[in-house]
């Protein structure tokens, strides 16, 4: 599919017919990834990683779509996820192979976003997405996921 605006206003409103529904929040989160990993072709990994409510400054896999990851445990601070965590902000890294704190889960992926799930200024969870494309995502990918995650952080 394109993937102009009107394209992902429509993706948005999916998003958004998924968060408000009635399946429980695991369900709805793989929905969430489906969708994404399926109607984008640049996002070839889709997975909310969740901070566990008994533990502190840790990132635990939760839903995801695509290839299976061995890194299902992230401490704040490592990798473009922790370092997400760590600023509480968008991390986009156009190219992988230049970044020097990155765990790499498939030889594959050429960029990554993370967006962290804030609630009260806590981040709770990120969404991460892989590419293979390098420089996969621009203002409006960062748009789209930025609004989903903050629908996502709601259900918690
Ligand atoms: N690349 C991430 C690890 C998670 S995988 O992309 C699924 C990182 O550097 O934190």
């Amino acid at each position: 599919m394109s993937t102009g605006s009107a394209a992902f206003g429509e993706l948005e409103a999916e998003a958004v017919r998924i968060l408000s529904g009635s399946a429980g929040r695991e369900t709805r989160l793989q929905a969430l990834c489906d969708l994404l990993r399926e109607r984008v072709p640049h996002y070839d990994w889709v997975g909310f990683y969740l901070v566990p409510e008994d533990e502190a400054d840790v990132l635990v896999l939760g839903p995801f779509s695509g290839a299976p990851t061995e890194h299902a445990r992230i401490g704040f601070g490592h990798g473009v996820c922790g370092r997400a965590a760590e600023q509480k902000q968008t991390v986009v890294v156009p190219d992988v192979r230049q970044e020097g704190n990155y765990i790499a889960c498939s030889l594959e992926v050429r960029s990554e976003i993370v967006v962290p799930l804030l609630r009260d200024g806590i981040v709770i969870g990120e969404l991460d997405l892989d590419s293979h494309t390098p420089d996969a995502f621009g203002p409006a990918d960062q748009h789209l996921l930025e609004r989903i995650a903050k629908g996502a952080a709601r259900l918690f």
